[in-house]
């Protein structure tokens, strides 16, 4: 079935089927230097489909987030352990960029990890990407830690971290 959630214009945002799996895996290939293996997308969607949310133009996808739950140490709360959302993927196309349709996904994977009862939504990004730092601040998301060497290529990454209530 599909969830439309939200839509801004002529993009909808509606919750990912197995169907857009493919179309998502282009979109990150795309955009991305990190990959995942199709079971690896397709265990997402089992898992938390209320935030594995793709955007749409006129039957072409041009973004999508996709996250997990974890248990695990708060990034706020001392000595907390809680329920943690955690953005494992965000794209959208670069000729579809700067319209809004991020800052969408984002905050419709925030309601989908609010519905599973999550107290903290997190995630790790380039300490050099300003513009996905830059959405996720305008968000409320702050960053927590720097982790070093992070990525395959040496890069540190941000941890950025956000309360739920
Ligand atoms: N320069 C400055 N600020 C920016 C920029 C930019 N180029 N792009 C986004 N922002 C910030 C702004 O605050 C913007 O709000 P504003 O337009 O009111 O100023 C806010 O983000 C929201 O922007 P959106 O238009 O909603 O974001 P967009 O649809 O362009 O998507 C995204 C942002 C997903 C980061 C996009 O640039 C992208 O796909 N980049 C390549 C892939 C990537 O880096 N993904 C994140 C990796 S980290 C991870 O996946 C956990
Ligand atoms: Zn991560």
């Amino acid at each position: 079935m599909q969830v439309i959630l939200r839509q801004l214009g002529d993009c909808s945002i509606r919750r990912a089927i197995s169907s857009d799996l493919i179309s998502v895996m282009e979109i990150n290939l795309k955009t991305l230097p990190e990959h995942y293996s199709d079971y690896f997308y397709e265990s997402l969607l089992a898992e938390l489909p209320e935030a594995f949310i793709v955007a749409e133009i006129g039957g072409k996808h041009v973004g999508y987030i996709m996250c997990k739950t974890e248990y695990g140490f708060s990034n706020f709360k001392k000595l907390g352990f809680v329920k943690k959302g955690h953005v494992v993927s965000i794209a959208v196309l670069d000729e579809y960029r700067r319209k809004g349709i991020g800052q969408a996904l984002v905050e419709e994977s925030v309601n989908g990890v609010k519905l599973r009862k999550c107290d903290e939504f997190y995630l790790e990004v380039r300490c050099s990407n300003n513009e996905a730092v830059r959405l996720y601040e305008k968000l409320g998301f702050v960053i927590k830690q720097q982790l070093n060497a992070y990525y395959r290529d040496g890069e540190d990454a941000y941890l950025m971290a956000i309360e739920l209530n």
